[in-house]
């Protein structure tokens, strides 16, 4: 059987799946002999490759991994739509996530989020779709509210993309996002 083969279902619009890079490929290729006794434990790290690579987790993109771990579509979707941290759709091109846990909360976090939506042109009272946050008008951020990120002792505390970005002020927003292009 040819694993990298994208499944047979039908779906509308570009599939994600039709476009799978070698890299991408190769990446997965290594992160399932991680799991040699259940590859199912593979399914969390295929996500996070996937949504690294693409953005977003799209129906391909659930069929696909599904059908290279040999489990059934649900197994991996229901892992999509459980974690707020994977994406059914397309967000920003650069991920802020703003943590809103108490020690943050209490550090300035809900303002720190308001900053970091005014820096990049977002309406700061611009409601969330499902788990898909506001995006600026130039599709470039995303910004959205997370909990606790584990790093308590430097709140507030924002993840940008892989960067985690401690000790944040509302006026040093506009300089950490300058950062990103
Ligand atoms: S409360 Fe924000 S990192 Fe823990």
């Amino acid at each position: 059987m040819d694993m990298h083969a994208a499944p047979s279902t039908v779906t509308t619009g570009p599939r994600q799946a039709d476009k799978i890079p070698a890299e991408l490929l190769a990446k997965i290729d290594e992160a399932v002999t991680h799991y040699p006794v259940s590859k199912r434990s593979a399914s969390l790290p295929l996500l996070h490759l996937w949504q690294n690579h693409f953005g977003f987790v799209d129906e391909s993109g659930v069929e696909w991994i599904a059908k290279r771990l040999d489990l059934e579509l649900i197994n991996i979707l229901e892992l999509v739509t459980f974690y707020p941290w994977f994406r059914q759709h397309q967000a920003g091109r650069i991920s802020v996530r703003v943590c809103r846990t108490l020690s943050c909360a209490l550090a300035g976090g809900y303002e720190v989020r308001d900053a970091f939506c005014k820096a990049a042109g977002i309406d700061p009272k611009a409601p969330m779709h499902g788990h898909v946050p506001p995006v600026s008008p130039d599709g470039k951020f995303s910004v959205e509210f997370v909990e606790c990120l584990a790093s308590c002792g430097s709140a507030p505390v924002a993840l940008i993309n892989d960067d985690l970005v401690e000790d944040i002020t509302p006026e040093g927003t506009a300089t950490i996002l300058s950062q990103y292009n």
